[in-house]
């Protein structure tokens, strides 16, 4: 009995050893169980408590940051779109604020350092301050350590996130968080005479993968009407050929370098190789899709690159989205990265290349 006892409490740790890394993770709002389930199949054992239904949740792992951090740049998940660690929370008569001054009075890695604040909130709830004041104390705490307050390409991200009764922060590197952007969520403001919304995707493609459009000449829009994503292909120099039966918005009559076919995709012929960048946003059916594309991959020449959005109308998106994945793949076309981008709604995107 004795000896069972004692290999029992060898075996499990004692509750100080063991490692816990606790983060606010974000999704596309309704996607949060996916990016739940990215998480346990990486880490096993998540336990999970809801900050904002279907998007916001706080993950702790047993797990240890560093570990996190490697774990997730290697598998770069698909529906986890945005982490922020959470070191100091409100406790007992000391709050998170104060926790957070002290700690970075004792960061000389912020010396000289630029530092970027993001701010969020759920619930009704907010920090005494305003968002403003909070900022103001913030930078007086980074003054002192003669680290400069920015916006963008920040060296390290204070995050601070209000719920309900409670406030979070941690500090982190950019990379570390997923996304470089407040929550993982780039916004764009719409132009005027933009023709459709669809043309945000495509912009947040370009930041998110760094793709270098500018690089690309010849290029085939799939399912392209009413033509935000040939307007943005044009726009980035590029000659394009809109295949779709619908019509094109107006504003593109005429538009020099574009190659208009009022068509279904299954019944246009391409010569080999002839494009460098092939794009795809149908509303359809993901299999057909797939079928469809990679019928027409003979005009994309080795080496171009294939974006297309992937609707997710099955119930085991994970599941589906492996299968499509499949099928590019015995195609030649080398995943990139598959994510679910702020602009998706109930699809994700591919980014791919052909070898
Ligand atoms: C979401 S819209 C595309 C929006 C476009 N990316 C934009 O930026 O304006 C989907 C388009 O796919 C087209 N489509 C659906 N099935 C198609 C097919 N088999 N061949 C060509 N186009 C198709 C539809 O006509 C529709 O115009």
């Amino acid at each position: 009995m004795n000896e069972i006892r004692q290999e029992t409490a060898e075996q499990t740790p004692a509750p100080e050893e063991i490692v816990y890394s606790r983060y606010i993770c974000t999704a596309n709002h309704g996607f949060a169980p996916y990016a739940q389930e990215e998480l346990f199949r990486l880490f096993g054992a998540v336990k999970s408590t809801q900050l904002l239904p279907g998007e916001v949740f706080i993950a702790t792992l047993q797990v240890e940051p560093a570990e996190v951090s490697r774990a997730l740049l290697q598998n770069l998940p698909i529906f986890l779109r945005h982490i922020q660690p959470i070191q100091f929370q409100d406790e007992g008569d000391m709050p998170a604020l104060q926790r957070l001054a002290e700690y970075l009075s004792q960061q000389s890695e912020l010396e000289g350092k630029k530092v970027a604040l993001h701010l969020r909130k759920s619930g009704d709830y907010f920090w005494q301050e305003s968002a403003g004041e909070l900022r103001e104390w913030l930078q007086d705490q980074l003054q002192s350590l003669n680290a400069e307050f920015t916006v963008q390409d920040p060296d390290w991200v204070i995050s601070v996130y209000a719920d309900g009764e409670a406030l979070y922060a941690g500090v982190s590197l950019p990379e570390d968080n997923l996304s470089s952007w407040n929550g993982g969520a780039i916004r764009f403001r719409k132009d005027d005479g933009q023709i459709s919304r669809a043309k945000f995707k495509l912009m947040e493609a370009e930041k998110e993968f760094d793709i270098p459009f500018s690089s690309f000449r010849n290029a085939v829009d799939i399912g392209a009407s009413p033509g935000g994503w040939t307007s943005f292909l044009l726009e980035r120099g590029m000659k394009v050929t809109a295949v779709d039966p619908a019509l094109m918005h107006e504003s593109l009559r005429n538009a020099p370098g574009l190659k208009v076919l009022r068509k279904n995709a299954g019944e246009v012929k391409f010569k080999n190789n002839e494009f460098d960048l092939l794009v795809c946003d149908m509303s359809w059916s993901p299999k057909l899709m797939a079928k469809l594309v990679t019928g027409l991959l003979y005009s994309l020449a080795p080496g171009g690159t294939a974006i297309v959005t992937v609707k997710l109308m099955h119930k085991k998106p994970l599941a589906m989205i492996k299968e499509i994945v499949g099928m590019f793949e015995e195609e030649r076309m080398q995943i990139q990265r598959a994510k679910q981008l702020v602009h998706n709604r109930d699809e994700i995107t591919l980014y791919m290349i052909k070898y």
